[in-house]
């Protein structure tokens, strides 16, 4: 078929061989016909921009032309000719035209206008040839690559963690059982409870909900690891940043303490937005209209206040602000719409987790930029965050974003046996079941952080998509897994 590369429609676009012959593939986007010309543009998904195809002369031919509607594929050999048009150097002048696959007009449910977000979530298998999800592909595989470069770059190692796991101590969210036993009539035990020693793994086993665990046994030897795998969540929480099937980077350190951790998740994200800013310039500029259309039909109160361009810029340009919980805590505390009842969790005892109501108003309303907040209750958090000096808190860290609420959460780690155990009888964690976590812990501990950044979420702010199953392909969530 010779679909190499060079006659992608984005490289096309970018030349100026007039006069050359050249054979582009791709999807039709729009067609329009006059007497004895039609014009058509096409799409190959390597650009948001379209390849404008003229087709007269010898080459049109009616009963083709009526053959091609949007959706159709061709593929077409012509001329490349300076284009009248404005927005692009370069057309192309159809010779041969030949039609790969029809789509009937009467049943293909993609036309040419704007269709619904809501709509395109249920043509999943679609949407991909939309201005809109093709830009989140293309930023949305820039932002993988980023990734794996910035840890590259700095000596990481990645890790492949494990997705079917037997240790259900994060305690991150319910999780997803993974069995091979029969569900009518499972075999139990004595107890009458289901019999998981008969179960594929002779336990029972479940999908992750985070790499970090093994991240660490990996880091007490590699030093600096990450892991950027799928993880699973089975909270039943419908909202627009809650997947149940998610993608999260969790670098995993050992001699960094939690100001190197802040450090390294600041230069992360702002590398990641720097690098989209350089490479996905056309995508963003669409997707910043496509809000500011969107943007147009909210409220006053929740626009964005910046177009999304300059906010990403503004987000790089800054340095995060770096608070404890209990500052945050007296900032909400304190705060007018606290005294006037307007936030719908009421701040009133030190000690309570954050809501993102609380998350979103320290960053968009107090501070107007990302915020980091470290040492949190350590009732609000899980086993492994290293203790503080006052027994109360632990050395927790989240960042919170602008309309996101926390995009990572993370913390130095609990490098005391002695400690870590009495954490772990604390909040109810089986010590038997951890004993490889603890190892770690008796021969050769060091102080160590990590954090996971949620892929969606970050994703979410760089394209400024306001529902997180439109960053993703195909999204998981309660009584959803058609595609
Ligand atoms: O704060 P979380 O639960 O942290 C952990 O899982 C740690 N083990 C990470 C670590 O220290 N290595 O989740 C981390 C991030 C959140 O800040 C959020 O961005 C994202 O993962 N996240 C979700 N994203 C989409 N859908 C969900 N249901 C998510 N839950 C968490
Ligand atoms: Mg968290």
């Amino acid at each position: 078929m010779a679909y190499k590369g060079k006659n992608r429609i984005v490289h096309i676009l970018e030349s100026e061989d007039y006069g050359k012959t050249v054979t582009v593939f791709g999807w039709v986007r729009t067609k329009r016909e006059s007497k004895n010309v039609g014009f058509i543009t096409l799409n190959d998904g390597s650009t948001i921009q379209n390849l404008q195809v003229v087709i007269e002369g010898s080459s049109m031919n009616e009963a083709l032309m009526a053959r091609i509607h949007s959706g159709a594929s061709l593929k077409i050999t012509g001329e490349l000719i300076p284009s009248p048009g404005q927005g692009q150097k370069v057309e192309l002048k159809a010779g041969a035209v030949e039609i790969l696959g029809e789509a009937n007009p009467d049943e293909y449910p993609l036309q040419p206008k704007k269709h619904s977000l809501e709509f395109l979530r249920e043509i999943a298998h679609l949407r991909f040839r939309t201005n809109t999800f093709g830009a989140i592909t293309r930023v949305r595989h820039a932002m993988i690559f980023a990734i794996h470069k910035f840890f590259n770059d700095r000596g990481f190692y990645n890790i492949h963690t494990p997705i079917i796991t037997a240790s259900d101590a994060e305690g991150a969210g319910e999780m997803f059982r993974v069995t091979t036993l029969p569900s009518l009539n499972p075999p139990l035990n004595e107890t009458g409870a289901v019999d998981f020693t008969r179960d594929f793994f002779g336990r029972e086993t479940n999908l992750t909900v985070s790499g970090q665990l093994e991240a660490e046994l990996a880091a007490l030897a590699m030093s600096l690891v990450y892991t950027f795998g799928p993880t699973f969540r089975a909270e039943n929480s419908n909202t627009s940043r809650h997947l149940a099937e998610f993608w999260m980077i969790e670098p995993e350190m050992a001699f960094y303490d939690i100001h190197d951790n802040m450090d390294l998740a600041e230069d992360l994200l702002k590398y990641l937005l720097n690098y989209a800013l350089e490479h996905c310039p056309d995508d963003l500029d669409f997707l910043s209209k496509r809000q500011q259309d969107e943007e147009k039909n909210k409220k006053q109160e929740d626009r964005s206040p910046m177009e999304l361009i300059e906010k990403l810029k503004f987000v790089i340009d800054n340095k995060f602000e770096r608070i404890s919980y209990t500052e945050a805590y007296e900032i909400l505390k304190n705060s007018n719409h606290n005294k006037k009842k307007k936030f719908q969790f009421p701040v009133h005892e030190w000690g309570i987790d954050l809501q993102s109501e609380h998350e979103r108003y320290l960053v968009e309303k107090h501070f107007g930029k990302p915020v980091i907040l470290i040492d949190y209750p350590k009732k609000i958090k899980a086993f492994y965050m290293r203790v503080n000096d006052d027994d109360q808190t632990v050395r927790a860290m989240d960042i919170l974003f602008p309309q996101i609420g926390e995009i990572v959460g993370g913390s130095q780690r609990e490098e005391r046996l002695g400690k870590l155990l009495a954490r772990m009888k604390e909040t109810g964690i089986p010590e038997k079941q951890m004993w490889w976590y603890l190892e770690t812990r008796k021969f050769g501990s060091v102080p160590h952080s990590g954090f996971g950044l949620g892929f969606e979420r970050m994703m979410l702010f760089v394209t400024g998509m306001g529902n997180i199953r439109d960053v993703i392909p195909f999204p998981r969530t309660p009584l959803n897994a058609e595609f």
